[in-house]
């Protein structure tokens, strides 16, 4: 049966564990240049309605290393949703291509494209998340730290996609996670609650840097102000500048601390030129881990597919 990927809770606690565990294996046998043409033959339709670097190439480049082909679609060919409906669109799409990949700022015509879709979706970043970026980022603390589960983790600055990313991951593995940002820019509550009586992870949301990273194993952060909304940059500065890592605060966290940072950064805002270029930062090993990660989703996709 045909399933998606469009937001960390789609996947059970050991769906997410054994397809990092794959993405490791795919990893290693990538870097030995044995990478398995598992999606041989296989064809997939790709969107970007916001820029992109990293998620561009690491799909385009993952999907030809594991034998398959992509196209990406530019909004010259068709505007989904103006030119025909999304359900047109997700249909037709579906009797040519193997998988959807979409990056757009509208969270609902993802869920839309997948309602009607008989082929996998995959999200490759909404307004409201981001969670190909969460499995890149748990697959790279796994090697770094050796496990995921029970580390205290603040995420520290704007509350955005990168957030709600983290939030859901916490309904899955259990986190000690510490949100630090200003009383302006604060979670959705009601997200928050509902991932908190899942019992599984400890959550806290502090209006203070210090508060949020004293004793943290992994720091994250994020731009201040994502994609569609650069126009607000001069406010969130304003709002977050105490939530910027840097030096000083990094001492507050434990001593081998991990920062990660989704990137692009902002340097000389959420975080320091110093810091994300110091000991500390694993944000390339990151952007690497996009690719193994993502081929690792697009695998499991097509094996659940054909079951
Ligand atoms: N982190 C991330 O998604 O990067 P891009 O916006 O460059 O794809
Ligand atoms: N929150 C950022 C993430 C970029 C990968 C944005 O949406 O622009």
């Amino acid at each position: 049966m045909k399933r998606d990927f469009i937001s960390i809770l789609d996947w059970t606690t050991g769906e997410i564990l054994d397809n990092i565990e794959f993405a490791i294996e795919l990893k290693q046998k990538t870097k030995e240049g044995m990478c398995p043409k598992l999606l041989e033959g296989k064809n997939y339709g790709i969107f970007f309605h916001k820029p992109s670097l990293r998620t561009r190439l690491s799909f385009e480049v993952g999907i030809t290393q594991l034998g398959g082909s992509s196209m990406v679609l530019s909004e010259q060919d068709f505007k989904i949703g103006e030119r025909e409906t999304v359900s047109d669109v997700a249909r037709v799409m579906s009797r040519y291509v193997d998988g959807i990949l979409i990056r757009t700022f509208s969270h609902q015509m993802v869920l839309d494209l997948a309602k009607h879709a008989s082929v996998p979706v995959i999200n490759m970043l909404t307004d409201y998340n981001h969670p190909c970026q969460l499995m890149s980022d748990v697959l790279t603390i796994k090697e770094k730290l050796g496990r995921i589960d029970n580390l205290r983790i603040a995420y520290l600055g704007d509350s955005n996609n990168m957030t709600v990313s983290w939030l859901n991951l916490a309904g899955r593995i259990p986190l000690d996670l510490r949100i630090g940002t200003s009383p302006e820019t604060m979670p959705d509550m009601k997200l928050v609650n509902e991932i908190k009586e899942l019992g599984i992870s400890t959550i806290n949301i502090t209006n203070s840097a210090e508060e949020a990273v004293e004793g943290a194993e992994v720091l994250y952060t994020d731009v201040w102000a994502s994609m569609g909304e650069k126009d607000l940059i001069a406010e969130k500065t304003r709002l977050l500048r105490g939530f910027q890592i840097n030096t000083a605060l990094l001492k507050y966290a434990t001593k081998d601390a991990l920062v990660l940072h989704c990137l692009p950064a902002e340097r000389g805002n959420e975080i320091t030129d110093e810091v994300l270029e110091g000991p500390q930062s694993v944000v390339f090993d990151q952007a690497e881990n996009r690719l193994h990660a993502q081929k690792a989703i697009l695998v499991q996709l097509e094996k659940w597919r054909t079951v």
